[in-house]
């Protein structure tokens, strides 16, 4: 039995979490997996007007004993400032579950038009993995002689020898699982001259492991630039927390809406919960009409699933999300439709049992 906490938090949350355990459900109980759901109303909004804070203070022994934690979007800046709901839930969830690996799939799905000319569904498909606990976001550093001419401000990178191996032996491996085992580093070490050979040091001892997969490396400019010309060329990249932050919005913008994007904090370990999110926020202006896309949600159901060690479970939802794309009959308004939230959940779930 895998128990999973689930957590909607603010806004298109509640009305896309909804729709993602619905799914889930068709797709577990078609497949025989046994899964548990409990509900969480914290790390939201309307937690914080109660207690003044976004979490109870025992979280962390609360959430640690589920096998994942399936979270939708926290953040309401009418009520509470962006920094303190997001410093004050899901960062500390990554943190405190030593979420290593940010995971985001970029899939032209059918019928979603990608900004790019002519590219169809199925041409652009590459995985973003990206360090998620250090590098250029440290908080070592500081600043002197503020307010004088003499003024400086220093923040230092900060790479680990297990932080920079693990996340990239969690790629390595992910790029052997699929057919085109070819794993791209992103780096900048003509510029940034300590770190990231450093970087591209340890990426060439990891590679040494898996002879089968084909591993390059771009300079981190010139990787955007080849993303967006020839997006169809890539299959894994790892990048250190700062470039994989910039990849991983670059490559949900290439592949149409925000409201299809799903991504995944990974605890590779498993000691710890992971967690699995869309890319996209709460949405105020569009909040509480029902007209969300609930495909970002959905698909991070199909990414806890084979994290959970469920592939055909996974791999059918995935199946019936591009079912119901291709059909095009039950869209939500950002795809060109008038479909509300339910209706595209309802249609995703039954044909979960279709596509089998
Ligand atoms: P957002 O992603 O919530 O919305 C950006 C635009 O995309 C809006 O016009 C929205 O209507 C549209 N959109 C987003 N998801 C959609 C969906 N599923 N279907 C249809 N349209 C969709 O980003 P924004 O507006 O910058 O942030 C709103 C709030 O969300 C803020 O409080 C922000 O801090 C928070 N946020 C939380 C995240 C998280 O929980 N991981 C991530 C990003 C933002
Ligand atoms: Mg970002």
């Amino acid at each position: 039995m895998a128990r999973i906490a689930v957590i909607p938090g603010d806004g298109i949350g509640r009305e896309v979490v909804p729709e993602g355990i619905r799914v889930l459900e068709a797709a577990a109980s078609l497949h025989g997996v046994p899964l548990e759901f409990e509900w969480f109303d914290f790390a939201s909004a309307d937690y914080w007007t109660r207690h003044g804070t976004m979490l109870p203070d025992d979280w962390f022994d609360l959430l640690r004993p589920y096998d994942a934690i399936f979270f939708g979007a926290v953040g309401w800046p009418e009520v509470v400032p962006d920094h303190v709901s997001l410093w004050g839930s899901l960062l500390q969830f990554r943190r405190g579950f030593d979420q290593y690996v940010n995971l985001r799939p970029c899939r032209l799905l059918p019928g979603v038009p990608s900004p790019l000319a002519g590219r169809q569904a199925g041409d652009i498909d590459f995985i973003v993995v990206r360090e998620n606990t250090e590098g250029e976001y440290s908080s070592i550093g500081g600043r002197m002689f503020e307010g004088t001419e003499r003024e400086l401000v220093v923040q230092q990178t900060v790479m680990t020898r297990v932080g920079v191996d693990r996340v990239q032996a969690y790629a390595l491996d992910l790029a052997a699982r699929r057919p085109a085992r070819h794993l791209t580093s992103a780096t900048k070490s003509n510029g940034i001259s300590i770190s990231m050979p450093y970087w591209d040091e340890r990426m060439r001892q990891a590679a040494e492991r898996r002879p089968e997969v084909r591993v390059d490396q771009f300079h981190i400019d010139a990787l955007t630039a080849h993303l967006v010309l020839d997006p169809g060329k890539f299959d894994v990249i790892v990048a250190s927390n700062l470039f994989g932050d910039i990849l991983s919005d670059l490559g949900p913008a290439l592949t149409g809406t925000l409201g299809v994007a799903p991504s995944a904090n990974i605890n590779p370990e498993r000691t710890f919960p992971s967690l699995f999110e869309p890319v996209h926020g709460s949405a105020p202006d569009i909040a509480g009409r029902g007209i969300a896309n609930p495909i970002g949600q959905i698909w991070c159901g199909a990414l806890m699933l084979e994290h959970l060690g469920q592939p055909r479970a996974a791999a059918a939802i995935v199946a019936a999300v591009e079912s119901v794309l291709t059909a095009g009959t039950q869209l939500t308004p950002d795809l060109g439709g008038a479909a509300r939230t339910e209706d595209l959940g309802r249609a995703i779930a039954s044909e979960v049992a279709r596509v089998e």
